[in-house]
């Protein structure tokens, strides 16, 4: 099936990143979604600093920056989103319940032949594809963060999802020049995250423990490891919230060795979710 037009519904952290490669790269026309202004404006803004980053580097023209903007409809009115769309990509909040209600409603709205993906980074891909009348045209696109620059793209199929709608993804992953990988069975936490939520959960246990400060887990790692970022500082960047979340759902559905470290659960209470707050393991007000 060929792609034209791209809905994302949500322009959050990676709803913003997967609208602006879908319309840069892959010069889709986009529709991009949210429920308040202030939530699209600051996506949009989001949006043109990554274009002037990739200016200034010349990676890109500023003709480029312009027809990339163009090609991209922020709006807050989910009929005329998904209208004529030929892809749906959702990346709302990790909520089973909130995914479950926008998805039953996007179905509704959307074309018959239209296929409907979810970036969840670890709800089942089976489960979010019952609350669709099409689920053999449902599957898990899961992005990596930052959508813009991380090559990859974990393609899930769902229990019922179609070879044709893989296909059409993985041409999309193609149009998109990200690499993609297929997640053959529908399995919590897909590939990346199984191995990567429960190490940046036993590098918050080091810090609960009291065996070292985070920032020489950080340094270890980084250094020991080579991984751009330490596992603390990725937890800031991703988000304490989200990664708790996708700990809790390897728990529940896969093995109860995947319980969250007490801390993790303590700084979500306490609001210390990381870049998006301000603060997480780190100060990030001043930086
Ligand atoms: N758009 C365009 N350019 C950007 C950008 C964006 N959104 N964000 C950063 N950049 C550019 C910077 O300007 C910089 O350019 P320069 O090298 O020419 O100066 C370059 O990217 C590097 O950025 P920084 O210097 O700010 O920071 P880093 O050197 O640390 O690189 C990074 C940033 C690419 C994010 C790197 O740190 C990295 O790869 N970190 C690990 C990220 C990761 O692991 N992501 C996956 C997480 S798992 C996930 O997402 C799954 C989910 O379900 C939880």
């Amino acid at each position: 099936m060929e792609i034209r037009k791209v809905a994302v519904l949500g322009a959050g952290l990676m709803g913003h990143g997967i609208a602006q490669v879908a319309a840069q790269v892959a010069k889709y026309d986009v529709y991009l979604r949210d429920i308040k202004q202030e939530f699209l404006d600051k996506g949009m803004s989001m949006i043109n600093n990554s274009l002037q980053i990739f200016l200034k580097k010349g990676t890109i023209t500023e003709n480029e920056v312009k027809e990339t903007l163009a090609r991209i409809h922020p709006t807050l009115d989910l009929r005329e989103t998904v209208a004529d769309a030929d892809l749906i990509i959702e990346a709302v909040p990790e909520n089973l319940k909130l995914k479950k209600e926008i998805l039953s409603e996007v179905d509704k709205l959307a074309k018959p032949d239209a296929v409907l993906a979810s970036n969840t980074s670890s709800i089942s891909i089976t489960e979010l594809a019952s609350a669709t009348t099409r689920p053999e045209k449902f599957c898990g696109v899961h992005f990596f963060n930052p959508p813009q620059l991380m090559k990859l793209i974990e393609i899930i199929r769902g229990a019922k999802t179609s070879d044709e709608t893989i296909s059409t993804i993985v041409e999309v992953a193609n149009k998109m020049q990200k690499e993609s990988v297929i997640v053959k069975k529908d399995c919590a936490g897909f590939i990346v995250n199984r191995i990567l939520v429960p190490a940046l959960n036993e590098a918050v246990s080091l810090v609960w423990e009291g065996i070292a400060e985070p920032e020489d887990i950080d340094k270890a790692i980084k250094l020991g490891l080579n991984w751009p970022m330490g596992p603390i500082t990725l937890l800031d960047y991703l988000g304490l919230d989200t990664t708790l979340s996708i700990a809790e759902v390897l728990q529940n559905d896969l093995d109860p060795k995947y319980r969250p470290c007490p801390l993790l659960r303590q700084m979500v209470r306490a609001g210390l979710w990381g870049r998006k707050t301000g603060k997480g393991f780190y100060d990030w007000t001043k930086k």
